[in-house]
């Protein structure tokens, strides 16, 4: 970044897309709205690597902050040895953005910390004890916080609340053979087709799988909760430790199944990752989209390429 003399201007370069081409205005606004005005100068904010395509709003905290070490309102080395990365309101609080968990991850191995938004605090906290992890709500507070004025504490990690009991095996009549084979897919990890008559109770017995699957070890827990954070899906910053069970509509398309769309989210069979993917009425589902699923049953691997994104989950 570099404030210059010149035509007063607030220019982004680096291949932003329309979500960081906005930020300038978020910026700009919230940095108003914290009592900071912009210098009458040109300012000239690069995004590096230059050839790669930037996009989402999380490069607004970044930004912000690189402006606000450039005028003073942030003591210059501040900034150093952190990955900052956070949406700005227009009144100067931070917003939460998904992927703070896989970021926080990426900055402690290569022993940096993190600046994220509040709400997603928690969810940092999980890369490493020792981190240093900043979780303010505003610029104000950020910028007090480096002055010394008011420091924040580091947050701490948080578990999301089990949301009430899961549907109970108990609950099914005889069926011994329907439930053993239940057991034996979860006790192996084996994919399990349910085949009968209209009421015999495949629906009910499949969706009574994750009561009788193991807790997820620490390290799963981390692999779920990252695929959950890229795709937005931690409420509040809390990570679960339920094996999640997902049941997509057999209307549901390729991309919704193994990933794709805006930032090449990750779809439901990687969301099931750990835990169970329940196509109920199965024949229901185009074969397109069944088809999809091949290669990641074979290779536990979902890659999504597009034009410039090249993902797997
Ligand atoms: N073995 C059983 N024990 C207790 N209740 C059962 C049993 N089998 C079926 N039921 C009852 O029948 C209802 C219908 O079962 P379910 O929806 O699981 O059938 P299904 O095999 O999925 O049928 P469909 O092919 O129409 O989807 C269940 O909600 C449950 O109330
Ligand atoms: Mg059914």
């Amino acid at each position: 970044m570099q404030i210059a003399p010149g035509a007063v201007a607030f220019m982004l370069v680096g291949l932003p897309d329309k979500a960081v081409a906005e930020s300038r205005e978020r910026v700009r606004a919230a940095l108003i709205a914290s009592g900071l005005a912009l210098p009458a100068k040109r300012i000239t904010v690069n995004l590096a690597p230059a050839d790669l395509p930037k996009e989402g709003s999380h490069y607004d905290l970044p930004i912000a902050l690189a402006v606000m070490g450039a005028i003073g309102a942030l003591p210059a080395d501040a900034l150093a040895g952190y990955c900052v990365l956070g949406e700005l309101a227009l009144d100067g609080t931070i917003t939460p953005v998904a992927g703070v968990l896989p970021a926080a991850m990426a900055a402690n191995a290569r022993g940096l910390g993190l600046i994220c938004p509040a709400a997603t605090g928690p969810e940092a906290a999980w890369a490493g004890g020792d981190m240093d992890v900043l979780a303010p709500r505003s610029l104000i507070q950020l910028a007090n916080h480096f002055k010394g004025s008011q420091v924040m504490a580091r947050p701490e990690p948080a578990v999301a609340a089990a949301t009430g009991p899961l549907p109970d095996l108990r609950d099914i009549k005889g069926q011994e053979g329907a439930k053993r084979a239940l057991e034996i897919a979860a006790a192996g990890g084996h994919n399990l087709l349910f085949n009968g008559p209209p009421g015999a109770g495949k629906s009910m017995l499949a969706a009574r799988l994750p009561s009788i699957l193991p807790p997820l070890s620490p390290r799963e827990l981390l692999e779920v909760s990252m695929i959950q954070s890229v795709a937005g899906e931690l409420k509040e910053g809390a990570l679960s430790n339920r094996r999640p069970f997902r049941q997509p509509h057999h209307s549901a398309s390729m991309a919704a199944l193994v990933g794709g769309g805006i930032n090449a989210r990750p779809g439901e069979a990687s969301l099931a990752h750990g835990g169970v993917l329940f196509l109920d009425e199965l024949p229901e589902f185009s074969a397109q989209v069944l088809d999809s699923l091949r290669q990641p049953m074979e290779t536990g691997e979902v890659m999504i390429a597009r034009a410039n994104p090249r993902k797997t989950y």
